[in-house]
């Protein structure tokens, strides 16, 4: 379940009313609700009670300080991609020593950083890299513990872009390769196997593609519980969320569409479809969520800044553009948007940004209550990919962040100002 819902026709962030947020910290404005987050964890927690989980939050989805905090606070670990991330989650109070370190391009600096922080496990996704690893560590005299990505190949269906258990894709090492890769691992002085890792892929809405990667992975799991003692089995994130009727839904979960009609598929429903395949592996199972925790415990508020119509076609003009939540452009992602004041449906609008670009579009064709100047409106479930993906194009300042908890609001992130926007620019001497 989700905080954010209509009382006496306003919406609310838990207790606290949207629009207030909007008038005291201005606008765009992300706000996130720590209930939610909660909610969130305890349920994923609770759908695979009996295996020994490990929850290690993707902190890509929203590295916020307070957020990070909320999390450490309820015991999570952390699935870390640079060393930017290591640095954050120290900050926030989180045990590197419980988290994992995961990506393509790890860089020597991030590798060592990671060993002297005692990284639970690095996420290995090629030969040279393990050799470098291997280097690191033997420089500073440890054992660096790794765990190799294994691509599965099979398809996730889901968007292209963030679709990565394909044999096309960078990412891990080809399912068939796996073998060769382990043995190298055993061979190299610094290096202690300590586990293996899949992630097929983001937003997955059905529990097909999780349970067909875990079946493939199965037999070479058990042989390398056998040969190498490994301990953990990360079967990564990718769980999606309801971006659709987000708000009537009112759960943490997300949809499936068979034959036109949807029902929920909720972690519960993925629990039951993953934890028969796991239990007899006698290994700790990682996951590695992301969106699922933060997405939909998140809004993005954005107040209307002109109502036009132009020919046939009606646009809102809010004050929130692409640079602030750039899914929609990039990933033609749907995210629902709602009036902060509940109202009656009553016209059809597109609903874009002041960025010049045609790109620059939160919806197309909405039906939208009465719009005018001013009003606040709230697109939904963009905790998750929001903020962090945020930047400064046309030189507008990155957005302000606020966390609610109960009847209590916080600024956890300041609005940018332009000072700051530039402070790391300069004009060279010689012109
Ligand atoms: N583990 C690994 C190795 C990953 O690459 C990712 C996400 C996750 C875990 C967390 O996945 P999640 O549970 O959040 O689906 N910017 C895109 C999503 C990119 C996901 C990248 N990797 C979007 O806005 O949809």
């Amino acid at each position: 379940m989700h905080e954010f819902k209509y009382r006496d026709q306003r919406l609310v962030c838990e207790s606290v009313d949207l629009d207030e947020i909007a008038e005291r910290y201005g606008t765009p404005v992300y706000v996130y609700s720590a209930a939610t987050l909660r909610n969130n964890y305890r349920r994923l927690e609770k759908s695979l009670e009996g295996l020994n989980t490990r929850i290690c939050y993707a902190l890509k989805a929203n590295s916020n300080l307070a957020v990070l905090r909320v999390m450490a606070n309820l015991g999570a670990s952390f699935d870390l991609v640079s060393g930017g991330e290591i640095r954050r989650v120290l900050e926030a109070g989180g045990r590197v020593d419980r988290s994992v370190f995961a990506g393509v391009g790890k860089t020597s600096e991030e590798i060592e950083r990671a060993l002297r922080n005692g990284i639970f496990s690095f996420h290995v996704e090629s030969e040279p890299e393990l050799e470098r690893i291997d280097r690191i560590a033997s420089g500073i005299g440890v054992k660096a513990p790794v765990a190799v990505r294994v691509n599965p190949d099979v398809d996730a269906g889901t968007h292209a872009k963030i679709t990565t258990g394909r044999s096309e894709n960078k990412f891990g090492v080809p399912f068939d390769r796996a073998p060769d890769v382990y043995a190298l691992a055993a061979k190299l002085r610094n290096i202690e196997i300590r586990g293996v890792q899949i992630h097929i892929g983001s937003q997955i809405t059905k529990t097909e593609p999780f349970v067909a990667a875990i079946e493939k992975m199965r037999p070479l799991v058990t042989e390398l519980k056998q040969r190498y003692g490994i301990g953990y089995f990360s079967i990564g994130g990718g769980l999606g969320i309801a971006y659709e009727s987000a708000l009537a839904s009112g759960e943490a979960a997300w949809w499936e569409r068979e034959d036109g009609g949807k029902h929920l598929l909720t972690p519960e429903r993925y629990g039951r479809a993953v934890a028969p395949l796991l239990r007899d592996l006698d290994l700790e199972i990682l996951l590695e969520p992301g969106r699922f925790l933060a997405g939909n415990a998140g809004v993005l508020l954005t107040r209307v800044e002109y109502v036009k119509h132009s020919g046939d076609r009606n646009f809102v003009i809010v004050d929130a553009a692409m640079n602030d939540l750039l899914r929609p452009a990039m990933y033609e992602a749907y995210h629902e948007i709602v009036p902060v004041a509940e109202g009656e449906l009553a016209f059809t609008a597109d609903i874009v940004g002041p960025v010049c670009e045609s790109g620059d579009c939160f919806a197309k064709g909405r039906r939208l209550a009465a719009t005018r100047e001013g009003d606040v409106m709230a697109v939904l479930s963009a905790g998750a990919y929001g903020y962090v993906m945020a930047g400064r194009y046309n030189t507008r300042p990155m957005p302000a962040e606020v966390l609610v908890d109960g009847d209590r609001a916080a600024e956890v992130t300041a609005r940018e100002t332009f000072e700051q926007l530039i402070a790391h620019e300069r004009i060279p001497e010689f012109l």
